[in-house]
């Protein structure tokens, strides 16, 4: 796969600035109430791959993209994508959580859909570019967050069952609150699954979500909040939620399904286990049978279970339960080791806390130096 080289440290080398950035944004600002997800920055970033090889990209004012019909992605769903945030609370220089993570995952999903490989200078472009020129956007109160959404799509118009040849890789932003979930009631999903032995339940593909919406539309009905997924083969093992991981304390220690290629293998999730490690307690992956789990609760040797993603950061659960209405109440609406973990990761992203394991990274100098520059303003 060929691409632009890096040229030195200027980005301004390696991509452009459309020239009605300054326009968008002088006439943004942002609404009181910011939701999650719901309000977009006024910059956003777009690169086109064709004839085998990335194009330089563009940092561009947020605005709707003209895409031929026929195109593939349209017809075929190859796209994946990306969800993280930028933080600017309190006297915090704006910084990401662990973007590299996203950007090799970005790249696994990629090779699932053969999507061709994104190279990391291009991401880091991508995103970094577009949380430098938003930067006077991103909320600074605790919780909330710029949320990023890096994606790939197939763009070439053609019917044929082949993978596209051309792809446009974007990054738009949200400012947003933190996504409050509260604490949460799940439906035990026993009659769908949301992805298939051997499928794409591993990768972050558009795809998956829309799968998940009916179960969603059965737990407004039955009044949960989100679905609880089994596996796929026998429905007898849980893996996750509909958009974050599973996690339960059984005994004192830290249950979470072992990953496989039907879970998502969540950053979240992988810091929650480094942070529940370093705090001294005992984590295991393994397989966790739902009827072994619920009836851990009715004897009380669950006390607790949580889900965490992105969005939610860490979430407490506050029951499980069944299609028929039979419900299995956890003892808390939040346990201990939920609150704890929650906000030790928190305080790490808002920069109240050390960060012992080099999660932060301030957004580079250079790309701040862009959105100062005279092109922009
Ligand atoms: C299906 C699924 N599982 C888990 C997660 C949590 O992943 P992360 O912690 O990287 O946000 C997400 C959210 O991205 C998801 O969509």
């Amino acid at each position: 796969m060929r691409h632009t080289p890096a040229v030195g440290d200027n980005p301004r080398q390696r991509f452009s600035l459309h020239e009605g950035l300054a326009e968008a944004i002088a006439t943004f600002s942002l609404p009181d109430i910011l939701g999650f997800g719901s309000v977009f920055a006024p910059v956003m970033f777009r690169a086109d791959y064709r004839d085998g090889s990335w194009q330089p990209g563009q940092l561009q004012p947020y605005g709707p993209i003209s895409i031929d019909p026929g195109a593939k992605v349209l017809h075929y769903a190859q796209e994946v994508f990306e969800g993280q945030k930028a933080y600017r609370v309190g006297d915090q220089p704006t910084a990401l959580f662990r973007p590299a993570m996203n950007w090799r995952r970005l790249n696994a999903s990629a090779a699932r859909l053969c999507l061709p490989p994104l190279p990391e200078s291009l991401f880091l472009d991508g995103v970094f570019g577009v949380t430098a020129l938003n930067e006077g956007f991103i909320p600074d109160a605790s919780g909330q967050s710029l949320y990023l959404r890096p994606f790939l799509f197939g763009t070439e118009s053609d019917l044929g069952m082949a993978a596209s040849r051309e792809v446009s890789f974007m990054v738009i932003a949200s400012p947003s609150q933190a996504y409050h979930a509260g604490s949460m009631s799940l439906l035990v999903e026993r009659a769908e699954s949301r992805v298939a032995g051997g499928g794409i339940g591993a990768a972050k593909v558009g795809g998956n979500y829309a799968c998940a919406l009916q179960s969603a539309a059965r737990c407004a009905e039955l009044g949960y909040d989100l679905t609880l997924w089994l596996d796929p083969h026998q429905r007898h093992d849980i893996e996750e939620l509909s958009g974050m991981n599973f996690f339960a304390v059984v005994d004192g220690r830290l249950l979470t399904p072992l990953l496989s290629d039907s879970i998502l293998a969540g950053i979240t999730r992988d810091s929650v286990i480094q942070l529940a490690r370093a705090r001294g307690l005992v984590v295991d992956e393994v397989a966790i049978a739902i009827d072994e789990l619920l009836g851990w609760i009715e004897t009380g040797r669950c006390s607790e279970c949580f889900a965490c993603g992105t969005a939610a950061i860490v979430a407490p659960v506050r029951e499980l339960g069944e299609a028929d209405g039979t419900r299995y109440a956890l003892p808390q609406a939040e346990g201990e080791v939920t609150a704890f973990l929650r906000t030790a990761l928190l305080d790490i992203q808002e920069g109240r806390a050390e960060d012992p394991f080099g999660w932060m990274v301030p957004l580079p100098r250079e790309y701040r130096q862009l959105a100062d520059s005279d092109e922009v303003f």
